[in-house]
């Protein structure tokens, strides 16, 4: 399990020149304005859950992983994996937390890069202390499950960017870790890619059951591996299953938009009273509808449509993406001021 007790951090402020007078004065005398990167930030993953961590640039992602690996200390507030404090106790979660940083980011120098991909993870096996018959089927597995076997003998240096991110995957099934951060591990990837990397997240959390933290910029990604997701921009904005929260922001919204193609002329005036907007435009000597309509008006809405010869009939469905940008657009932390000093 995984807990975030109102974990903050606020990196120092950049010192320009100490030479410089006015830096120097500032440095010593005025309090700076630290950067915010969490600010009290709560939330729980349950065991086995796949639990997306979904927030603009900036948002303090990557310090959250950095965090649950002790390469960032929090200013204030605890992140506890397994009841243990991710910093305090780093030495008794070591060999149970795994963290792929995205954007072949090798930042732990697991890789020799002179070395071929076989021997490469052979030895991070052994440095993981799985016995080597183990090894030897979970790197074949892997190899296979991420079609990287004609692969096997290439330096790991020749390799292209995805292809070393899939290799760095692979390590998530040889050492089968309890908890697995991962910090945008599908960035940069092409479609084939990310979907092998995809299907390699839902064997772990299925197969493994570990418990997956994933940060993406990728809504779909979210939306098709994601137990939960928590919403945030340094503070908690909002949390909840996938489904639920397209439930919830389709109920808030009470909207639902409908593309209509009709032949012949539109009288926008028919839908007075029961549409809330309309577009209407001409494609292709087609009439093209789009109705915004609360979603108990659909049957008026039919009715209207009686009148007019109808070729097709199109539900826009709501997505995440939908709900993150409705709600990211009302949130104003990041420009507001946080009065944390030094
Ligand atoms: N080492 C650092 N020193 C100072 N400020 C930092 C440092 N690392 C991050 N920050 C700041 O902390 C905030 C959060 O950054 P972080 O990298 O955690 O965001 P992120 O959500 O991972 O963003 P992105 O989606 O762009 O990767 C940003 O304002 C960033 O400028
Ligand atoms: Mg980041």
């Amino acid at each position: 399990m995984i807990e975030s007790v109102n974990l903050t951090k606020f990196y120092p402020p950049p010192i320009k020149s100490l030479f410089d007078l006015k830096s120097l004065r500032d440095f010593l005398g005025k309090p700076r304005e630290k950067i915010p990167a969490l600010i009290d930030l709560n939330f729980r993953v349950r065991e086995g859950e796949v639990f997306g961590l979904l927030g603009p640039n900036g948002a303090g992602k990557t310090t959250f992983c950095k965090i649950a690996n002790a390469l960032v200390i929090p200013t204030r507030g605890n992140l506890y994996i397994n009841g243990y404090d991710s910093v305090k106790e780093h030495d008794k979660i070591k060999g149970k937390i795994f963290t792929i940083f995205g954007g072949e980011r090798d930042l732990f120098g697991l890789f020799q890069w002179r070395v071929s991909v076989e021997k490469n993870l052979r030895f991070i096996a052994e440095l993981w202390g799985i016995p080597k018959v183990e090894a030897e089927k979970r790197i074949n597995y892997a190899l296979e499950l991420l079609n990287l076997k004609d692969k096997k003998n290439e330096w790991y240096q020749k390799l292209s960017a995805g292809m070393r991110q899939k290799v760095y995957l692979a390590l998530s099934l040889i050492i089968q870790p309890e908890v697995l951060i991962l910090d945008e591990p599908t960035v940069y990837l092409d479609v084939f890619t990310k979907r092998e990397i995809w299907d390699v997240i839902l064997e772990l959390s299925k197969e493994f059951g570990t418990t997956i933290i994933l940060t993406t910029h990728n809504l779909n990604e979210a939306e098709a591996l994601c137990d939960r997701v928590l919403f945030f921009n340094k503070r908690k904005i909002a949390e909840g299953k996938p489904k639920e929260l397209i439930e919830k922001f389709q109920a808030l919204k009470a909207e639902r938009k409908l593309l209509i193609k009709v032949t012949g002329d539109v009288k926008t005036k028919d839908f007075d009273g029961i549409a809330e907007r309309i577009n209407v435009y001409i494609q292709n000597g087609l009439t093209y509808l789009e109705l915004y309509i609360k979603r108990n008006n659909l049957k008026d809405i039919f009715s209207v449509l009686t009148n007019y010869n109808v070729v097709d009939i199109q539900n826009e469905t709501v997505t995440l993406e939908d709900v993150f940008t409705y709600i990211c657009s009302f949130d104003s932390c990041v420009n507001s001021k946080v009065e944390e000093k030094s």
